[in-house]
């Protein structure tokens, strides 16, 4: 299996070896063509792990969460940039295997199942697409054994169904996520920005200053935040909307009218070809 994967060793393993404690390993899994977003969850992991820890970063593009005509063939792939990136960030070992590597006997018969978080919002858009990322991530920490795995808030849904699989499965991980990185204009960093044109950058704009909108209503109710929202969407040029709602960040079901206390933003968008999700956690009152 090892003429089939590539290993690369960042950093010494062993380092520190001081007082601080056996240490733990901690997982970054990500699909490459990093970005800032991707490197603060391996400082993170860095901090997690501690001095005498192990931070893993996976590197691999999951043909099993993309759907017929979605990005597979041409999703942006970096392996030596993000490894100069890896480096300089305090990962100590990158796993970059190839397909047959995860997937020896071609796509999995077993597979695990989102269930309801699966088949809403972006499940609904993209069926399947959950199911695919918790088969990979349940397969990495069993290739890993990570004592702790990083999950970016910005995959709001896909954190919310990682930590539901490892509550309903008993995985030995803790997760622990990460607050969204964004440019200094509000556009959440993605690998998928690299897509869009210099115009249609402008007009992803939309998304972030449409979740700014609706938690600068927080004090409205559901039906405030979610208009205050849709009414900066509404007026927005190129953006053609998929969902915008507001849920609760346990279940995933839209909150009711008379809902207070915490909730998730979420909105995903298609500006141009481009597909672009963002959320916002907003304190409904
Ligand atoms: P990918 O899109 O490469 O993202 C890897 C991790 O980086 C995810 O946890 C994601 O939420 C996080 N991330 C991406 N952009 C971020 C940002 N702007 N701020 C903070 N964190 C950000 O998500 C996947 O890959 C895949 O589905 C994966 C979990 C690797 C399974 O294949």
């Amino acid at each position: 299996r090892d003429a089939q994967m590539r290993w690369a060793i960042a950093g010494p393993l062993d380092s520190a070896g001081s007082d601080a404690g056996p240490g733990k390993r901690a997982v970054v899994m990500t699909m490459g063509a990093l970005h800032d977003g991707h490197l603060e969850l391996v400082r993170r992991a860095s901090e997690e792990a501690g001095p005498n820890g192990q931070v893993v970063v996976t590197i691999f593009v999951n043909p099993l969460q993309f759907g017929a005509g979605e990005d597979l063939d041409t999703y942006p792939r970096d392996l030596d940039g993000d490894v100069a990136k890896l480096a300089g960030a305090g990962a100590d070992v990158v796993f970059a295997p190839a397909p047959e590597v995860v997937y020896p006997d071609g796509d999995p018969v077993v597979r695990v199942s989102a269930g309801h978080i699966g088949d809403v919002l972006e499940g609904e858009h993209r069926p399947g697409h959950l199911d695919g990322v918790l088969t990979v991530v349940l397969k990495l920490m069993h290739l890993v054994r990570p004592d702790v795995a990083l999950f970016g808030e910005k995959d709001a849904q896909q954190l919310l169904a990682v930590r539901r699989m490892v509550r309903d499965l008993e995985v030995s991980v803790e997760v622990v996520g990460v607050p969204t990185v964004r440019e200094p204009d509000g556009l959440a960093l993605s690998s998928r920005n690299a897509y869009l044109s210099a115009d249609e950058r402008e007009q992803a704009l939309a998304l972030s200053r449409a979740l700014r909108a609706g938690e600068a209503a927080a004090g409205s109710g559901p039906a405030g935040v979610i208009n205050a929202a849709r009414e900066v969407l509404d007026e927005a040029d190129g953006v053609v909307v998929d969902y915008l709602a507001l849920v609760d960040p346990v279940t995933v079901d839209a909150v009711t009218d008379d809902y207070s206390g915490h909730a998730l933003l979420l909105v995903a968008a298609r500006v141009g070809t481009t597909r672009l999700i963002d959320n916002q956690a907003i304190e409904v009152s």
